[in-house]
C-alpha cells in the first residue's frame, strides 16, 4: 500500500495529453514529481511545464512504448533526474479506425496490440527493475478501459476490446505476483472521456504498420455532452492507488449492470452444459 505520494517519483507514459495529463496533474497535486513520456515529446514538454507551475519538479520525454531501448533509455533518464520511481502510469493506447473485426488486418492487431499490450508489459520490464532495487513500496497502474470488462460489438472496436481484455488479465496475474514485494497493480477501466485518442491514433501510427492515418474528426458533439473530462479522472486514480483497488472505475455506476451481466451470461452458459449433462 502506497502511504507517501509526496515527494515521491511518478511516470506517466503516454502523460502528454487526455487522461494521461489528468493523472500527471493529480499525481503532482499530491506532491510528486512527475515524468511525464510520450511519442508527442513537444505536448509532453508542455505538460511538464504546467506540473511545473504547480511547485513540482516535472520532466517531459519521448518515449516510443513499442521500443524497448526507447524504455530502456527513458527509465534511466527518469532515475537520473528525479531519482527512483514510486509510481508507474501505464497509460499510452491507439485503436484502430473503427470497423468489423473480420475486416481488420494483420497490421492493425499488431499495431494495437504492440502498443495497448506489449507496450505495458515492455515498460513494466523496463521500470520494475529500479522499483524492485528501492524496495520502499510501489504502484502499477496499467490503463484498460470499459471495453476490458465487457466487450460491446456495437462500438465496432474489436481489436481494440481484444487488447484490452488482455491488458486487464495481465494486471490480474501482476498484481498476484508483485504483491508479496509491496508493489500494488491496478487496471484503470475508463468509460468514455473527453480526449482526441483517435486523432492521436492516427497521427501516431508508426510507418511499419502503414504510417499515419487520415486524420478522423473530432469527438462527435452528442457523445462529447456526456463524457467526462479527463481532469476528473486524474483524482480517481489518485483514490484507486492510495486504496490499493485493483480496478479503477471512473463510470462504477454504468459498470455495474455491464460487468452483472457479463457474468449472468456466463453462469447461463455452465448451467445450461450441466443440466445438458444431467439429461
Ligand atoms: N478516451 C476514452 O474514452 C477512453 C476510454 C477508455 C480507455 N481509454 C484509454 O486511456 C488511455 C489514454 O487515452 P486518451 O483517451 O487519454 O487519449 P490520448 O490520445 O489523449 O492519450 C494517449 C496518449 O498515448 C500516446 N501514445 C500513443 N502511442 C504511443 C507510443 N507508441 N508510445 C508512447 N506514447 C504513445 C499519445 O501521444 C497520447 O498522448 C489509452 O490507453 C486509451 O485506450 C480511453
Amino acid at each position: 500500500m502506497m502511504e507517501q505520494l509526496a515527494d515521491r517519483t511518478a511516470v506517466v507514459i503516454g502523460g502528454a495529453q487526455g487522461i494521461g495529463r489528468g493523472i500527471a496533474l493529480a499525481l503532482a497535486d499530491e506532491g510528486m514529481q512527475v515524468a511525464v513520456l510520450d511519442i508527442e515529446a513537444a505536448v509532453a514538454e508542455r505538460t511538464a511545464k504546467e506540473l511545473a507551475a504547480k511547485g513540482v519538479r516535472a520532466i517531459g520525454l519521448r518515449v516510443d512504448v513499442t521500443d524497448e531501448t526507447s524504455l530502456a533509455q527513458a527509465a534511466a533518464a527518469v532515475e537520473a533526474a528525479l531519482g527512483p520511481v514510486h509510481v508507474l502510469s501505464n497509460n499510452a493506447g491507439v485503436s484502430a479506425p473503427q470497423g468489423p473485426i473480420t475486416e481488420k488486418r494483420d497490421a492493425d492487431w499488431q499495431w494495437v496490440f504492440s502498443v495497448n499490450l506489449f507496450g505495458i508489459v515492455k515498460a513494466v520490464q523496463a521500470f520494475l527493475p529500479g522499483m524492485r532495487r528501492h524496495g520502499q513500496g510501489a504502484h502499477i497502474v496499467n490503463t484498460s478501459s470499459m471495453a476490458g470488462l465487457i466487450a460491446v460489438p456495437e462500438l465496432r472496436v474489436g481489436v481494440y476490446t481484444a487488447s484490452k481484455y488482455a491488458c486487464t488479465a495481465y494486471c490480474e496475474i501482476l498484481r498476484a505476483e508483485l504483491a508479496p514485494e509491496n508493489i500494488g497493480v491496478s487496471v484503470l477501466c475508463p468509460g468514455l472521456i473527453d480526449t482526441e485518442l483517435s486523432r492521436t491514433s492516427a497521427r501516431n501510427r508508426p510507418d511499419h504498420f502503414g504510417g499515419p492515418l487520415p486524420t478522423p474528426g473530432p469527438m462527435p458533439e452528442e457523445m462529447r455532452k456526456v463524457a467526462m473530462q479527463p481532469e476528473e479522472v486524474g483524482p480517481i486514480v489518485v483514490r484507486g492507488i492510495r486504496a490499493n483497488r485493483l480496478h479503477i472505475l471512473t463510470h462504477p455506476e454504468m459498470s455495474i449492470p455491464m460487468v452483472e451481466a457479463r457474468f449472468a451470461a456466463i453462469r447461463d452458459d455452465a448451467e445450461g452444459e450441466l443440466a445438458d449433462r444431467r439429461r
